[in-house]
Formats: structure tokens, sequence, C-alpha cells
């Protein structure tokens, strides 16, 4: 480095840690060496989320809020403003590839017992981030103000009303008003904006700083820490950076390349990423034949029409979030990774994700008598995953763990 620039640093580094911190957390942070394929996608969820973040100002600076000029509003982004439709789009698709992003994410943390000690707090900083995103993709669907955007808030804020007691004053509290309107449009617009992505940014720091406390798993599910050299440098571990910088890059680099196929060639993925019902103007007189939220939000809409009383389905709906929570301590087996654990944890995990994926299809199709069953079917397999857990984890015979993680 040029003495210039060394005296910029030093300058800096006397008023922030700049040095440590890059040190600290990237090129002497000790990754383990037998990262795979399931590693990249933390990094794809930091992109998409700025991806987010950064289009979602620029589309805020010409949407209306109002019930009355929202709906056109959007159309004139689409139509008029330049580059609208592209702004548009890849905040609209960047909503759908956030949640594959996550949902691979999280998938990962289940072959790799991720969520398991001493990695809790991380799983639970995750898990509050889905809960967010949730909430996040449900409250911006209501701002195009379209057929579907209008009864699937209806829908949705409804169920409030199942609560015992306080059901309707919720309701009404929620809402703002009797019926979803332009109350219920500026608070869903305020929420997510401001609020719930602020609470994202909070939780993204928490998880990334209680991953660098315990360190990353691995593939493995053994502890590189546990052996290091003489100078305390874990011996199947390298630095993060420039190791695992270039690996994200190569992966943020295949993902662009789908991503862009999607945005330019296949914008609305055949009513999956954006639904047709949902160019025309909201209607509070005329209810749509078939009420479904984009496939994201599916397998919980699902597990609620299953059951036919009301309060029970939303308890269910719930419930079946809920359950992420308690994981790390449902799951009692003695290894994390699916490479050593038995029979059933193998059987298990392959019913939970077909189950999963049934029901993210069905909660996209309107009901009739078999799909009913079909959902009853894959929400019982979905529960028996977790019910089950601490019995087959338990029991079942284990593989030996290698000292060493394997390349
Ligand atoms: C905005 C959303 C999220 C972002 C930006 C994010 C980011 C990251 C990053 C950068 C990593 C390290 C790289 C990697 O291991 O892939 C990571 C690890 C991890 N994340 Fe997330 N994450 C998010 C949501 C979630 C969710 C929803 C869960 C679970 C419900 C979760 C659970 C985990 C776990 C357990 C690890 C450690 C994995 C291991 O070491 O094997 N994260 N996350």
């Amino acid at each position: 480095m040029d003495s210039e620039k060394q005296k910029l640093l030093e300058w800096i580094d006397q008023r922030f840690p700049l040095t440590k911190v890059w040190r600290e957390h990237l090129s002497q942070y000790y990754a383990p060496k037998n990262f795979n394929f399931w590693y990249v996608f933390g990094a794809l969820a930091l992109l998409v989320f700025v991806n987010q973040i950064l289009t979602g100002i620029w589309l805020a600076m010409f949407y209306t809020p109002t019930a009355a000029d929202a709906f056109a509003s959007v159309e004139a982004i689409m139509r008029d403003i330049n580059f609208g439709w592209l702004l548009r789009y890849m905040h609209a698709i960047g909503a759908s590839a956030f949640f594959i992003v996550i949902y691979l994410h999280i998938f990962r943390s289940f072959l790799y017992g991720s969520h398991k000690r001493p990695r809790e707090l991380l799983w639970l900083f995750g898990v509050g981030l889905y809960l967010l995103l949730l909430m996040e993709s449900f409250f911006g669907y209501l701002l195009p103000w379209g057929q579907m955007s209008y009864w699937g808030a209806e829908v949705i804020t409804s169920l409030f009303s199942a609560i015992p007691g306080i059901g309707n004053d919720l309701v009404l509290w929620v809402r703002g008003d009797y019926s979803v309107s332009d109350a219920t449009l500026h608070r869903f617009f305020s929420l997510h904006v401001i609020a719930i992505p602020l609470l994202m940014i909070l939780l993204v720091f928490l998880h990334i700083v209680s991953l660098h406390k315990v360190g990353s798993n691995n593939p493995d599910g053994i502890e590189i820490k546990e052996r290091k050299n003489a100078q305390g440098i874990p011996l199947d571990g390298i630095p993060f950076h420039p190791y695992y910088t270039v690996k994200d890059l190569f992966g943020v680099g295949v993902f662009l390349i789908i991503f862009c196929g999607v945005l330019f060639f296949m914008p609305t993925m055949g009513g999956y990423f954006l639904e047709s019902t949902n160019s025309v103007p909201a209607n509070p007189l005329t209810t749509p034949t078939h009420i479904a939220p984009l496939w994201y939000l599916a397998p919980f809409y699902s597990i609620l029409r299953a059951i036919p009383n009301k309060l029970l389905g939303v308890m269910a709906m719930a419930s079946s979030i809920a359950f992420l929570f308690v994981l790390p301590w449902l799951d009692r087996s003695p290894v994390r990774s699916i490479r050593y654990r038995g029979l059933w944890s193998k059987i298990a995990l392959t019913l939970f994700v077909v189950s999963f994926i049934g029901l993210c299809y069905l909660g996209t199709l309107p009901v009739s008598e078999l799909r009913q069953w079909c959902a009853r079917f894959f929400a019982l397999i979905y529960f028996a995953f977790f019910l089950a857990m601490p019995f087959y984890t338990r029991y079942e015979k284990t593989k030996p763990l290698p000292d060493r993680v394997k390349k």
C-alpha cells in the first residue's frame, strides 16, 4: 500500500476500528473449509434484501397510498415513468425471489442441523426474520389496490374475528374501518415501508452478530473450533475473504442470470409471481370467485382452509409457524448433519418437504372436496414432523462422527 493510502487508513483506524472489523469478520474470520452449494443462500438473502430496499425507495417516489389513486399510480409507474416497469418488476419478482432464497436457506438448516446448540439464538433471529418477511409481503400486497390485494386483505384481517370476545373489535382496530379502506391502505403502507424494514435491518444485524459469535456450522455438522493449530486457527477453517467472498460472488452471478431471465422473459411467472386478478382495480362490491394468496403464503392458507372451524384453523395456521421457534428444543439428535442421522430423520425431512410443497400448491387453487382431503393429509404430515421429532431424533441409530470435516 502506498504511503498516502496507509496514512489515510491510520487516520481512520485511530477514529474507527476499520482494519480490526475487516480482519475479525472477513480476512481473519475462519469458516469451515467444506461449505457447499447450500451455503450461498445467506449471501443471496442479503442481496435480495438490498434489492427490495432500493427498488422500494424508488417506487415510493411515484406511488400514492390512497384508495382513490393507488391503482392508477401503479399503472403510471408501469406505463409512463421511465423504467418504472423495471423497478416494479424487480420489486415484485424480488419478493418471490426473497422467499425462494429463504426457503432454501431454512432447508439448509434442517439438512445440517444448524439450529442446534450453540446456534439457537441465531436460529431464533432467523425465524423472527421469516415472520417479518411474511408480514412485509402481506402488507405490500395491498398497496397496488387490485382486486386480489383488496380481497386478500379483507379475508386475512377478518381472521382476527375468530378470537373469542375481542375478535370483532380487533378486526376494526387492525383495519381502522369497518372494511378494508383508505385507512387500512395508509397503515399498511407505513408498516410496509418503515416499521417492518427497520425491524428487519435490526434482526439481520443481530443474525450476523450471533453467527460470528458462534461461527458457522457446516455440512458435516462438527465444530471446527475444537481442533486448532498452535496459532489458535481452526485446522479445518479457511479465511472468509477471499475464499468465500469469491464463492458467494459466483453464486450471485448465477442468481442474477436466473433473476434477469424471469424479469425480462416471464415476469408474472404464469400468475405465480403476479396474479392477473390484481390487474383489475379493487372493487369492494364484487368478490372475486377465487381468492388465493401468492405461492409463498399459500402453505399457511392451505392449513387454514383445511380445518372447517375458523378458530381452530387460525390456531393451526399460527402454530405451523410457531413450531419453528421451538425447533432447536424438539430436535434431540446427538448429531447435527443429515449425513450422520438415521433413516427416520431422512424419511421425516423428505415427507416434510413434500407436504410443504403440496400445501403450497393446493393453497393457490380453488377448493374442492378432494383437494381439501389432500390438504388435511399434508397438514397432518407437516405437524407430525415437529411433534414426533423428539422421539425419532432421540431413538434412531446415528452414524459415528468423523474427527475432522470431510472435503
Ligand atoms: C433477511 C433474511 C436473512 C438473511 C439476510 C440471512 C443471512 C444469513 C447469512 C449471510 C448467513 C451466513 C451464510 C450462510 O450460512 O448461508 C446466515 C446463516 C444462517 N441463517 Fe440466515 N438469513 C436470513 C434469514 C434466515 C432465516 C429465516 C433463518 C431460519 C429460520 C435463518 C437461519 C440461519 C442459520 C441457522 C444460519 C447458520 C447456518 C450454518 O452455519 O450452517 N436465516 N444467514
